[in-house]
């Protein structure tokens, strides 16, 4: 990276701002942008995508992990996750477990809003005690 090159999160805002944009949540009218960051520092963004079928729609973080997923990448270390609500959003139960499929508990996570960063955690304090191949492993 440059010098003058910008903070990867403020990249990382910037990315998950224009993936809002493209939101398809004529639904909910909730439109939310998110953008992960792997070890490798690459970035990839995804917005909400709702169905007439409201059950089908998926998350923001979900259409960010897919396009990491799709690309070849596993390893998250950073999420943002924008929303236009007053309120900090948090990512929803279903998201927090995709992301600790690829995230540690140490991987930290920004709730933001359309201006910036509001809160700053980690996906340990979102989902302690997260369910893992681990318990997959454990004898009966
Ligand atoms: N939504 C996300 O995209 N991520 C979350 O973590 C929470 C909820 C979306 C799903 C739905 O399209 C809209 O927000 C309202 O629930």
């Amino acid at each position: 990276m440059s010098a003058n090159a910008p903070p990867p999160l403020d990249h990382m805002l910037d990315l998950a701002r224009r993936a809002l944009v493209n939101a398809h949540a004529p639904y909910s009218r909730f439109p939310v942008g998110a953008c992960v960051r792997t070890a490798n520092g690459r970035l990839y963004a995804g917005c909400n995508v709702e169905n007439a079928s409201y059950p089908v729609g998926q998350c923001a973080e979900a259409t960010a992990i897919g396009a990491m997923v799709a690309a070849g990448d596993r390893r998250i270390v950073e999420a943002v996750i924008v929303t236009e609500g007053a309120d900090p959003c948090p990512p929803c139960g279903r998201c927090c477990q995709q992301l600790a499929e690829f995230a540690g508990g140490d991987a930290r996570i920004h709730l933001c809003g359309p201006e910036g960063v509001r809160v700053t955690t980690t996906l340990g304090d979102l989902l302690p005690m997260a369910f893992g191949p681990h318990a997959l492993r454990q004898p009966p």
